[in-house]
């Protein structure tokens, strides 16, 4: 597809040493280091430090950025005034956009020197943000983010939930996090270099890209898998409703991808994940449904699930909320977004593509009083 039938499709748009997605149509890197690997073998500060600060870390720097990364959690009073001001219906989404260009304000980059700062200092905040609009406005309870958890997916769950979560639960989010944490020039991480490359500042790349990633052809397409498939109450149910939706023509969120061509292969982890989470719940309907709906979607149209079908039913079963799906793609994908917020600014150009006119060709101007 040229660039002109839509979407930059298949369109090189620079240069980038972060990851590479799909080369023959499947597969992934994080600089290099296979998914499968860091899925499996890695936590999500090993491969925030991958990529925010270029390498994996030793046993000592990863401990090092642990206790960064937690005395970073803290929130300002006057952000939490804004968090309280935010509705309580809005969308967890608005309020990290919010939180995040908020937090700008308080704590404005004034030197590119600490860029690598601002990207910890994001990362840690974001759960706590959600988490105390959350508390606040559901039981009114103003609660402390801090806790004693390492891990940000421990942490979050903690804060969520107020009470510790299982290992279970703490890890599937953990590698979850692994998995949404980069994805080369996909539309959120490409609105942050955008923003970056007219020189703009760490804070406004960031709130450009959770405005992008919020749409349900991107990020979003988590929550709405959820409410498809929660829709169901078997396998059979499933089959029948989502076959109607084909012949509707309805597009089935969590499924396809512009890149991948084969599979996504960040998909069969989350897979486990979900099948081990249901088994912990002993709930398994979630899991069938979606399982025929994958059968069904490969049957009839040759589409696989993409990262976000089975993250619906494995974060459904930690206990996640379905409108904080997305926000916890935002603590995750941060780290790639800042990497490649560095990368930009280490060899930027203004990015400002040109478009082919389809519009009048030049005409007189009407006067008012003869239009
Ligand atoms: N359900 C049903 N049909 C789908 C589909 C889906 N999820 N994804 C793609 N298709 C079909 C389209 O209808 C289209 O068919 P057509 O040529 O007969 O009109 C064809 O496949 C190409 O789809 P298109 O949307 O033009 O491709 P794209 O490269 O622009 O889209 C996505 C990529 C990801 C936007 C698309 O697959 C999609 O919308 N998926 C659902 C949202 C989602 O899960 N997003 C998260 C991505 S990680």
């Amino acid at each position: 597809m040229s660039a002109k039938q839509g979407g930059l499709a298949g369109v090189e748009a620079g240069e980038s040493a972060i990851c590479t997605v799909g080369q023959s149509g499947a597969g992934l890197n994080y600089r290099g280091y296979g998914i499968d690997d860091l899925a499996a073998k890695a936590s999500f500060e090993e491969v925030a430090h991958l990529l925010i600060h270029d390498c994996l870390p030793t046993k000592a720097q990863l401990a090092a950025y642990q206790d960064k990364l937690m005395s970073l959690r803290g929130l300002p009073a006057t952000l939490c005034d804004v968090l309280e001001m935010i509705p309580a219906n809005a969308h967890p989404m608005d309020v990290l956009r919010s939180g995040c260009s908020f937090l700008g304000t308080l704590e404005p980059e004034t030197d590119t020197a600490n860029q690598r700062d601002i990207a910890d200092r994001l990362m840690a905040t974001f759960p706590g943000m959600i988490a105390y609009w959350y508390h606040y406005h559901k039981e009114g309870k103003r609660i402390d983010t801090q806790t004693e958890q390492k891990t940000l997916a421990g942490h979050f769950l903690t804060l969520l939930q107020q009470q510790a979560p299982s290992t279970l639960a703490e890890r599937c989010v953990d590698v979850s996090l692994i998995l949404y944490a980069e994805h080369g020039f996909n539309a959120s991480t490409f609105a942050a270099r955008v923003t970056t490359a007219t020189l703009s500042d760490f804070y406004s790349a960031i709130t450009s890209a959770i405005g992008t990633l919020r749409g349900p052809l991107h990020g979003g397409a988590n929550e709405a898998a959820m409410a498809l498939i929660e829709q169901f109450d078997s396998a059979e149910a499933a089959k029948t409703g989502v076959a109607k939706m084909l012949q509707e023509k309805v597009k089935i969120m969590g499924f396809g991808h512009r890149v991948y061509t084969v599979s996504d292969p960040r998909s069969d982890i989350i897979k486990e994940w979900s099948k081990k989470l249901s088994d912990e719940v002993n709930s398994l309907t979630l899991y069938q449904v979606s399982e025929a709906v994958e059968t069904l979607l490969w049957d009839e149209k040759k589409l696989f699930p993409n990262l976000d079908f089975y993250s619906a039913s494995a974060y459904h079963h930690c206990g996640i909320p379905t409108d904080m799906f997305t926000p916890v793609f935002v603590f995750s994908r941060t780290a790639g977004w800042a990497a490649h917020i560095i990368e930009q600014r280490a060899n930027n150009k203004l990015i400002r593509p040109s478009s082919t006119y389809v519009g009048p060709e030049p005409r007189a101007f009407v006067e008012l009083e003869a239009r």
